[in-house]
């Protein structure tokens, strides 16, 4: 396997091992330490991030390699009107994997075709985040020990969300999976998702716009944050950006193990108050997300 734009480029033999080898990371991280010793992450971020950039960069650090980029497309030749392509070969030259994120769709699939070297898709547009998607499932997997049997309550933004797009894709290969889909209807799942993934693989699923009446049958709650940049009008976002404001009152009818998810950056959707609450997972998703990144790192440079 040469990149990973889409989560699917995985199969859940290659996220078994991912998730092997980052809780051995976890265990024995001294192990680790020279393993990209001499190689060189290029991290390519013509959009905002905090955790997705400074967590690869951080994991490629853990992994002794070393880390060139840029963090917005105006620190780069984009703001002359490169393309991606050409930016990308120009990349290769310097780097042995790049990690992209661009307000695009499609753009990191644009550059895999231009280069030899691994892509890996940080996040394109309101499409795919398949790296979230890895650090939610070592979430899962360290919260839950199982990926079958779940009910999954994905709440928010589930229009523009792509970390939603990419969680769902992964999910739907498992069995005994329900998705509950809470969202206004303006930002309900696209018909791409829902028909390509849900309804062809027969994946049972409920649409509501209800959190309430919902959450007692949850065994992962995924918040997400209304996606403000994706929207074309400034008063469509003010009337929905607070649609759903989880509070520790609406968590009183939820399951005493419930795993209480969110990729962040928070705005609203999720009260501080709840951080206390043992059953708030999405900081620990935080960290996850730098050990399934090492794993991921390892496994495109091919190092053993
Ligand atoms: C998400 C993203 O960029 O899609 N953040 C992240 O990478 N952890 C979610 C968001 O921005 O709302």
């Amino acid at each position: 396997m040469s990149s990973v734009i889409d989560i699917l480029d995985l199969s859940t033999k290659d996220i078994e091992e991912l998730i092997s080898v980052a809780c051995d990371i976890i265990a024995n991280p001294d192990n680790y330490a020279e393993k990209c010793k001499r190689k060189k992450l290029a991290t390519l971020f013509f959009e905002p991030s905090t955790r997705t950039r400074l967590s690869f960069e951080a994991a490629m650090y853990e992994l002794g390699g070393n880390v060139i980029g840029f963090s917005a497309a105006n620190n780069s030749s984009a703001a002359k009107g490169e393309s991606v392509s050409d930016t990308v070969r120009t990349v290769s030259c310097y780097a042995d994997i790049i990690a992209m994120r661009h307000p695009k769709e499609g753009a990191p699939m644009v550059a895999s075709m231009a280069t030899d070297i691994p892509i890996i898709n940080a996040g394109d547009g309101g499409h795919n985040h398949p790296t979230q998607t890895l650090a939610d499932l070592l979430t899962i997997y360290r919260e839950k020990g199982r990926f079958n049997d779940l009910t999954v309550g994905l709440c928010g933004d589930l229009k523009f969300g792509r970390t939603v797009h990419s969680l769902i894709n992964a999910l739907s290969r498992y069995s005994g999976i329900k998705f509950v889909l809470i969202s206004p209807d303006e930002l309900r799942l696209p018909d791409y998702v829902m028909n390509n993934v849900l309804i062809k693989n027969e994946i049972p699923y409920e649409v509501t716009t209800d959190l309430l009446k919902s959450m007692p049958e949850l065994d992962i709650l995924y918040m997400t944050r209304v996606q403000r940049e994706r929207f074309f009008n400034e008063q469509d976002y003010i009337r929905l950006k607070d649609s759903y404001i989880l509070t520790p009152d609406k968590l009183e009818t939820a399951k005493s193990d419930l795993c209480i998810m969110h990729p962040l950056p928070r705005v609203n959707e999720i009260s501080v108050a709840v951080d206390k609450d043992p059953r708030a997972c999405y900081f620990k998703q935080v960290l996850n997300g730098k050990y399934i990144r090492m794993a991921l790192i390892l496994k495109l440079l091919g190092v053993e």
